[in-house]
């Protein structure tokens, strides 16, 4: 799908929704294909805590220490962290057979990580800079909804 139009789109969603989270995963996951996964993880005291999340099998990480994994690892920096062959990564905690690649975009509030959008694909460097700017505009809309 066109970046800009689902950039309207899911600010639309975020206006009108009561459940923004849960709809805005909704939306990535059915609207862009290499979006195999998606979810939202929450920081909760020293930990991620999985929130919405669409994809064919649920993970076993619900809950991941700060520092931990690509996840962790972004919401101690604030940064994004865009990996185009997890297998590559030590820093990698596996979910999914499938999974060759990963996005995962802090949502920040005040300085503060609130959570992030993490996103697996089964396609090796799925994730563009294009990706980063569109899912960092997203995490900006979703830090007024934490
Ligand atoms: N791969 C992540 C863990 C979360 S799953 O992708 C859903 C990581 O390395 O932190």
């Amino acid at each position: 799908m066109d970046y800009n139009l689902a950039e309207k789109q899911i600010r639309d969603i975020v206006t009108k929704s009561f459940k923004v989270l849960d709809e805005v995963v909704e939306f990535l996951f059915k609207n862009f294909d290499q979006y195999s996964w998606v979810g939202i993880y929450l920081v909760k005291g020293n930990y991620l805590i999985l929130g919405p999340w669409k994809g064919p099998n649920a993970t076993e990480h619900t809950k991941i220490p700060i520092g931990k994994g690509i996840c962790g690892s972004a919401a101690a920096s604030g940064q994004t962290e865009i990996i185009s062959d997890v297998n590559a990564d030590k820093r990698y905690l596996s979910c999914f057979v499938s999974t060759k690649s990963e996005i995962v975009v802090p949502i920040r509030k005040d300085g503060k990580v609130l959570g992030e959008i993490d996103i697996d694909s089964d396609k090796k460097s799925a994730f563009t800079n294009k990706d980063k700017e569109f899912l960092e505009k997203i995490a900006d809309m979703l830090s007024l909804h934490i």
